[in-house]
């Protein structure tokens, strides 16, 4: 029988978000219905909500989420009702040339539930990412359910399911920090931040921590960076350099998404260093660069998806770190909101004001 609950829409472009009843069919092949205990307040969020990712309203936000697994469909077998789960929203299928090749992060066939929540009239609901969780319950595929450790706060888990695992990966998968490197991170929000914390927690020996706002240099500092500039009053490059012995940092990750920030990663890694481009660019943005300088520097340009993640191998390791004191995941939780408060989180966000706001159902 199909569940009516309260879940968060955005009914039109650049509408304000408001509270309606959903409609959640019962699971069907490969599918589960989860209860939601916590979802975390992401750009991309607010992205949908501007209209900026696609015009297919109404949406249902909401896809940095933790909860418990009520109920599964036919042929499903990895989770089960009662289960804890973090959300993800790169479901991999196993058989699509990336699968095949074994590097199943970079799957190009993720997959989402079949069946669409609707409205109480019917009208079809577009999930953020496929997973729409600023409701109490919420249809996924299965395969978009990870378990974890319940003893892990709701709040906490769930920004795994988005941008902290975003930030972690571009350092430990996408940038390979390892044990004494040098890293320079620009761009200090709960994106960056989170590669700080992967980069501390991979061994660096070095964190430079680079944002234009002091406040968030503070942050950063608590999450591991051993260094700070602010590029509104220097030149990162320059500081970067110096901070390194005049030559730049082994791993440079860029988590604004701008041509300007990702220059200046471009020039400030060491030789043979690395950039990882986890910021997300718009479409009009252009990037040029000399091709002798590309050349001349060698080492690797990446871009990371999702922290080049693989949720059943990395959420469950990050949630039991966490729980041992190894990794600081609960200071990415500046405040836990209601489903009503979404609005306001989004200003609060738009200003600087907050790394993550929370609902918690
Ligand atoms: N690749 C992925 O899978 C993935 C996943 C989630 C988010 N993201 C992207 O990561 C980026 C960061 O997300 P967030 O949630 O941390 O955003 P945020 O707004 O919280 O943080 C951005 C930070 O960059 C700083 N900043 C802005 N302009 C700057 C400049 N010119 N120089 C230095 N710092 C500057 C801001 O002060 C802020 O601290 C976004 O582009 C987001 O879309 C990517
Ligand atoms: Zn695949
Ligand atoms: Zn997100």
């Amino acid at each position: 029988m199909a569940q009516e609950v309260r879940g968060v829409i955005a009914p039109g472009k650049d509408e304000p978000v408001r509270v309606e009843t959903i409609v959640v069919p019962d699971p069907g092949p490969g599918e589960a219905v989860v209860q939601v205990q916590a979802c975390g307040v992401c750009h991309t969020d607010l992205h949908y909500k501007q209209g900026g990712i696609n015009d297919e309203f109404p949406f249902l936000l909401g896809h940095e989420a933790a909860g418990v697994v009520e109920s599964v469909g036919e042929g499903v077998t990895d989770v089960a009702p009662g289960d804890f789960v973090i959300l993800n929203w790169r479901a991999v299928c196993g058989n699509c040339r990336a699968c095949l090749r074994g590097r199943p992060w970079y799957c190009f066939n993720t997959h989402n539930a079949e069946q669409k929540m609707t409205l109480t009239d019917g009208t079809e609901l577009s999930p953020a990412l496929g997973i729409g969780a600023f409701a109490e319950k919420t249809l996924v595929a299965a395969g978009q359910c990870t378990k974890v450790d319940p003893s892990v706060a709701p709040a906490v888990a769930g920004l795994l399911g988005c941008g902290v695992m975003a930030g972690i990966g571009a350092a430990i998968n996408t940038g390979n920090v390892g044990r004494g490197d040098s890293v320079a991170v620009i761009g200090c929000g709960g994106v960056g931040d989170a590669a700080i914390a992967g980069a501390n927690l991979a061994g660096a020996a070095k964190i430079i921590a680079v944002d234009i706002d002091d406040r968030k240099l503070e942050t950063a500092r608590s999450m591991g960076a051993t260094h700070t500039v602010n590029s509104r009053e220097s030149d990162p490059v320059a500081a970067i350099q110096e901070l390194t012995g005049g030559f730049g940092a082994d791993v440079v990750i860029e988590a604004v998404g701008r041509p300007e920030t990702y220059k200046q990663a471009f020039y400030a890694r060491d030789l043979a260093g690395t950039v990882v481009l986890v910021g997300v660019p718009t479409p009009e943005m252009k990037l040029e660069l000399p091709l002798l300088d590309v050349f001349g520097r060698g080492g690797s340009l990446k871009s990371s998806w999702y922290g080049d993640c693989l949720p059943s191998r990395d959420f469950p390791m990050l949630i039991d770190l966490h729980l041992q004191g190894r990794l600081p995941l609960d200071k990415f939780v500046t405040e836990t909101i209601e489903l009503t408060d979404v609005e306001k989180a989004f200003e609060r966000m738009h200003h600087g004001d907050v790394l993550r706001s929370v609902v918690v159902l």
